[in-house]
C-alpha cells in the first residue's frame, strides 16, 4: 500500500501545531490534515525591524514571552482544549536553535501533560503541506496535490526543487548555491532603501514599475537543478552605485519590477523543465516568496500543469501547516521520542 492509500484508510485526527523557528511564533489546530481550525501567529516582525533582520537572541526570548498565550488562543478559536487533541507537532528544524527550543519544550511539557504523542516537523515539509489547508468555513475545499509533484520551497532562508513521489517522501533535485530567493528580496529591498522584510516591499514597489527597464541576469545554471541569485543581487548593486556616483534620483520601481522579473523567470523556467524532465503530474509552490503576485501569477498563468499555491495567509511563517505536516506523519504511524533534539540545519531530503 502506497502512502497515499495509507493515508485515505485512517481515521480523523486533530493535531496541535507549534511553529518557533525564526522570528513568528505560531500555533494552530489542523483537523483531517487539511481543515484549519484555528491559525493563531505572532510576529516578531516590528521588534527586527531596527536590525533590518531577525536578532537571534531577540527572537527567543520573545518566544518565551508569547509562546503560551499563542498555544491558548488556538485552542480557544478552534474550540476545543488539549484533552480533544490527537498528538502534537512541532518544528524541529531548520531554524534558530535558541528559538527551536522555545517551541520543542512548549511541546514536550503539553504532551507529557495530557499523554500525548509529539511529532518532529521539517519546517520546509511544513511549506510544502501548506498547499494542502483551507480553513474551516471554505464550502468547496480545493483539490489535493496529486503525486508525482514538482515542489518549489522559496522561502527566506531556503529555495529547492523537491520532487514528492508520494506522502512525505521528498528527492531533492537541486538547491540555491548562494542567496534564497527570499533573501534575495530581502538584500535588494535593503540596497533600493526600502523596509523589512523586503519581499513585500519589493513587490508594492514594481507594482508602479517596468519590468523590462534593466534586463538582469537570469542564471538558469543549466544541466543542473540549482538557483543561484547572488549575481542577481550584484547586478542590482552596481546599477545602484552607478546611479548614486551620478547623482540621480534611483528609480527603485523600475529596478523591483526588473529585479522581481529575473527572479520569476528563473523560477518559473527551471521548475518547468523539472518537471517535465522528472514525469511531474503537478507543480507545487510554497514558502515566504509564495506570497509574491508576480510569482502567483506567472505559475497559474502557465498551462503546462495544474499549479497548488497555498492561501496568502498560510505562505508566510505559520503553524497551520506543521500541523498538517504532521498529520501525515501521525497517520503513517510516525511519532518522536520525548527526547528529541531540535535540528537547526536538517535537511528535507
Ligand atoms: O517562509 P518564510 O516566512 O520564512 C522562512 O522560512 O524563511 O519566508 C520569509 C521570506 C522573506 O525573505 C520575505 O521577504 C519573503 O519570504 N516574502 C516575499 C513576499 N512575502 C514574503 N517575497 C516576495 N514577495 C512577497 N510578497
Ligand atoms: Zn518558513
Amino acid at each position: 500500500m502506497s502512502e497515499m492509500e495509507a493515508v485515505r484508510t485512517l481515521a480523523p485526527a486533530r493535531i496541535l501545531g507549534i511553529e518557533s523557528s525564526c522570528d513568528e511564533t505560531a500555533a494552530a489546530v489542523i483537523e483531517n490534515g487539511r481543515m484549519q481550525l484555528s491559525s493563531v501567529v505572532a510576529s516578531q516582525v516590528d521588534l527586527h525591524k531596527k536590525y533590518g533582520g531577525v536578532f537571534p537572541e531577540v527572537a527567543s526570548r520573545q518566544h518565551v514571552q508569547a509562546i503560551y498565550a499563542v498555544v491558548e488562543q488556538a485552542l480557544q478559536q478552534a474550540h476545543i482544549s488539549l484533552g480533544d487533541v490527537d498528538a502534537i507537532a512541532v518544528t524541529r528544524g531548520p531554524g534558530l536553535a535558541g528559538s527551536l527550543v522555545v517551541g520543542m519544550n512548549a511541546a514536550k511539557g503539553m504532551a507529557l501533560a495530557a499523554g500525548l504523542p509529539i511529532i518532529g516537523v521539517n519546517h520546509l515539509e511544513g511549506h510544502i503541506y501548506s498547499a494542502w489547508v483551507y480553513r474551516a468555513e471554505t464550502l468547496t475545499p480545493p483539490i489535493e496535490p496529486h503525486f508525482p509533484l514538482l515542489a518549489l520551497l522559496v522561502s527566506g532562508g531556503h529555495t529547492e526543487l523537491n520532487l514528492m513521489t508520494d506522502h512525505i517522501t521528498y528527492k531533492r533535485l537541486g538547491a540555491t548555491l548562494d542567496d534564497a530567493a527570499g533573501e534575495a528580496f530581502d538584500k535588494v529591498a535593503r540596497l533600493l532603501g526600502l523596509s523589512y522584510p523586503g519581499g513585500p516591499a519589493i513587490q508594492y514597489a514594481a507594482e508602479k514599475g517596468n519590468p523590462t527597464a534593466f534586463n538582469f541576469p537570469r542564471a538558469k545554471l543549466d544541466g543542473t537543478w540549482n538557483f543561484s541569485f547572488s549575481g542577481l543581487k550584484t547586478a542590482v548593486m552596481r546599477v545602484v552605485r552607478k546611479y548614486e556616483e551620478d547623482k540621480l534620483p534611483l528609480p527603485v520601481s523600475d529596478l523591483a519590477a526588473s529585479f522581481q522579473a529575473a527572479v520569476v523567470d528563473v523560477l518559473l523556467a527551471k521548475t518547468l523543465k523539472a518537471a517535465h524532465t522528472f514525469k511531474a503530474q503537478e507543480i507545487l509552490l510554497a514558502g515566504g516568496v509564495s506570497a509574491n503576485t508576480a510569482l502567483r501569477e506567472a505559475f497559474t498563468n502557465q498551462k503546462d500543469y495544474k499549479v497548488h499555491i497555498p492561501d496568502l495567509a498560510v505562505c508566510t511563517d505559520n503553524a497551520v501547516m506543521i500541523a498538517s505536516a504532521g498529520y501525515y506523519r501521525f497517520v503513517l504511524g510516525h511519532q518522536d521520542p520525548m527526547d528529541m533534539d531540535v535540528l537547526p540545519t536538517w535537511p528535507l531530503a
